[in-house]
């Protein structure tokens, strides 16, 4: 069995951890205040953690737009487990439950540093670079 698992969150403790993830990736590494990063809308979103050796170490979640659209939000994985394949299985675990759910577009708005990252998943920018919470972001998307 692989030491990475990917999970969509259904108890109270995994979201926590989430949470977490995101106070530590968002909040300290990146300074986004804590009332951007927990915006009120958690509640409608599916939530996915990753597991490395059983410890979480990484989180998504996503949002539904419309009928056929996502968006994915939240994507961090903590700084000493990046560039293992975690966020690339975290990508792939909502994308094709997304596409299961009979969405037809995955949208996101990516840090401009990460845009390789979501570049090799099949997404594509558009649009000129914006700030949001501080941080230059672009617009991607990818049919599903
Ligand atoms: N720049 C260029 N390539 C990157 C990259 C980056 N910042 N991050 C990952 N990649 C590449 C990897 O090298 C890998 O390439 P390969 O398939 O050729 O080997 C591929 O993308 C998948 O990488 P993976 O190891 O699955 O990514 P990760 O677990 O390191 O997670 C992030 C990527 C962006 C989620 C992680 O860097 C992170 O949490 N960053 C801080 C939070 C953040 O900025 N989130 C994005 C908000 S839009």
């Amino acid at each position: 069995m692989s030491d990475i698992l990917i999970n969509e969150v259904m108890n109270p403790d995994d979201r926590k951890a989430c949470f977490s993830i995101r106070v530590e990736v968002f909040c300290v590494e990146q300074r986004v205040n804590r009332a951007i990063e927990f915006d009120g809308m958690d509640d409608q979103c599916r939530h996915y953690i990753a597991t490395y050796k059983g410890n979480c170490v990484g989180t998504a979640r996503t949002r539904q737009l419309s009928d056929t659209e996502v968006k994915f939000e939240r994507v961090a994985v903590l700084r000493e487990h990046r560039k293992n394949g975690i966020g690339r299985l975290l990508m792939a675990r909502g994308m094709s439950d997304a596409a299961h759910a009979g969405y037809r577009r995955a949208v996101l708005n990516s840090q401009v540093h990460a845009g390789p990252f979501y570049e090799k998943l099949g997404f594509r920018s558009e649009g000129d670079v914006f700030l949001e919470a501080g941080i230059p972001h672009r617009s991607m998307s990818k049919e599903l």
